[in-house]
């Protein structure tokens, strides 16, 4: 498997190679090179090595993409239903017929486990665009019949849109992003992330005779290189984010130049509740689970873990065991469990967490360090870690790690349980383990979250929607509710009277 990783480039399903050396920006249309020059290297964090190079964009290139979209979003805004339908299926159809070529491409930018890109975000991505693809039909105004007038309300495309996304879900964010925005009848500007995009960058090229030229635009580039020129461009009618808590923050500062709206779903520290009346089994299975999904690199992972005081030593026990068996290695082998952090900044970041937990009191059940030895000595592995003996104000439990990492906290009384579940700054997310029904509804309705699952982590229905509380976001993803963002109304009155008033003849 490892040669598979550390050889030239592989080759895809139809035996050409995989990928491409370099990209540009895709503008539209065409593949155009950035007007800087400059590249940013792709990396594979299994090995460190260069896989390709993307453009490093700038302000004039995010100008070149608006005006591309801007020029193809009056014909786009007026294609019919059926018309998008057709696109929007047949994206998903491709998605489905290349999965192993995206999967690889997934994981082998970001080093996510195999099994992980096949069974879960290209299956993900499929049902985005599935979801959206009759969505243009519900696409419908109003009217307001009343006697003397006729109240029309019309849904409009809300224009061209900017679209930036994170490395972590990269192909299952393009999908989330596009797919919406696409059936609202908006043209975009994609600006992924500059550490992981291979996936992305082989989709708009499969995509370059099924999406019409201009309508989505992929930038490349720096955040902050291009962030400002595109959010701020007058042409651009909404912004739509994923990613950290202070690029938002720069992100909005941008949008009221011209007071466009925004979505936002920044991440979180989600906590997982688990009763005395559980079953100690499963909650363990998917305490696992939330600590080595995605390397931990999952905005909705369950990274404080609430245990009841009369669980908790079976729980911890549990726990631990099962956690010093995850396999951990090339994640392009099948058999493995957890791969590399995605990029050495954010191995790094994490690093800096597993030595401030015990700084700040807590205990290393397991984990705690850097993974090495055979085959991860020049990957970014991190092992899996526990973090005991952890109160609810520390950093470790307040800050999102993006790793590996879970943070135990001990809980007797639920009134109290409940003040630090909710002593969060974020809410996007939850597990609640109870065979209780009462609890079950009790407990849920009472935590500030904009999603939770009961008796099962990261059970996701698509089409329900999900999006966060307090600063962990705004807008909701995943549901029809976004053909609200990417559309305006305007309400016409037509007056059915003949005839002036006369409220001024006397
Ligand atoms: P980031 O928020 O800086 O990056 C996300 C996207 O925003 C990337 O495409 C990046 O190029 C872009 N960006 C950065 N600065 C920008 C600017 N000024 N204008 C416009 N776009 C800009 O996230 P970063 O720094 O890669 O990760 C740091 C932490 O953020 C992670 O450790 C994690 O805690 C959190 N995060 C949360 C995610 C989520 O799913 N909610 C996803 C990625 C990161
Ligand atoms: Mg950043």
């Amino acid at each position: 498997m490892l040669d598979h990783v550390a050889g030239g480039i592989p080759a895809a399903l139809d035996g050409s190679p995989l990928y491409r050396e370099e990209y540009g920006n895709f503008i539209n249309g065409e593949w155009v090179a950035g007007s800087s020059g400059e590249t940013i290297n792709l990396m594979n964090p299994t090995n460190g090595q260069v896989l390709a190079k993307i453009a490093s964009g700038n302000a004039q290139d995010a100008n070149d993409a608006v005006a591309a979209a801007s020029a193809a979003l009056p014909a786009w805004a007026n294609t019919s239903a059926s018309e998008r339908q057709a696109i929007l299926f047949e994206i998903g159809r491709r998605l489905e017929k290349r999965l192993p070529d995206y999967g690889m491409l997934e994981t082998l930018n970001n080093g996510k486990p195999i099994t992980e890109a096949l069974y879960f975000d290209l299956p993900m991505a499929v049902e985005q665009f599935n979801l959206f693809a009759g969505a243009a039909f519900t696409l419908q105004g109003q009217v307001h019949d009343r006697p003397d007038a006729l109240g029309i309300v019309h849904r409009e495309p809300i224009g061209v849109v900017a679209q930036i996304i994170p490395w972590n879900i990269p192909m299952l964010m393009v999908a989330t992003k596009i797919a919406p925005a696409l059936a609202a009848g908006c043209t975009i500007v994609l600006k992924p992330a500059e550490t992981v995009c291979l996936s992305v960058m082989e989709f708009f090229e499969e995509m370059k005779d099924l999406i019409p030229a201009g309508v989505v635009n992929v930038l490349n580039g720096y955040g902050p290189n291009v962030g400002e020129a595109l959010v701020t461009h007058p042409d651009v009618r909404k912004v739509s984010f994923t990613g950290s808590r202070p690029t938002a923050q720069r992100i909005v500062q941008y949008a009221s130049v011209n007071m466009i709206p925004q979505t936002m779903e920044l991440g979180g520290k989600s906590a997982n509740i688990v009763c005395a009346d559980a079953d100690i089994d499963a909650a363990v299975e998917s305490a696992i689970m939330t600590t080595v999904f995605n390397k931990g690199e999952v905005c909705l992972a369950g990274s404080r873990l609430f245990l009841n005081e009369a669980i908790q030593d079976e729980f911890l026990e549990k726990f631990k065991t099962g956690l010093e068996k995850i396999r951990i290695g090339d994640p392009t082998d099948p058999t493995t469990q957890l791969g590399p952090q995605a990029s050495v900044m954010q191995r790094d970041k994490i690093s800096s967490y597993l030595e401030l937990g015990p700084q700040e009191g807590a205990t290393v059940l397991t984990g705690g360090g850097r993974a090495t030895g055979a085959g991860l000595d020049a990957g970014n592995f991190i092992q899996p870690t526990i973090f005991t003996n952890v109160t609810n104000d520390m950093r470790i439990a307040q800050e999102e790690i993006f790793g590996p990492v879970t943070s135990a906290i001990t809980w007797s009384d639920e009134e109290e349980m409940m003040r630090q579940v909710n002593d969060s700054v974020y809410g996007l997310a939850g597990g609640l383990w109870t065979k209780d029904l009462a609890s079950a509804h009790r407990i849920t309705k009472r935590m500030q979250t904009g999603t939770v699952w009961v008796n099962r982590y990261y059970n996701l229905i698509t089409g329900m929607p999900l999006g966060g509380y307090k600063q962990s976001g705004y807008g909701r993803e995943f549901c029809h509710d976004l053909l609200e963002h990417y559309t305006i109304t305007k309400s016409v009155v037509i007056n059915l009277q003949e005839g002036k008033m006369g409220i001024f003849d006397q």
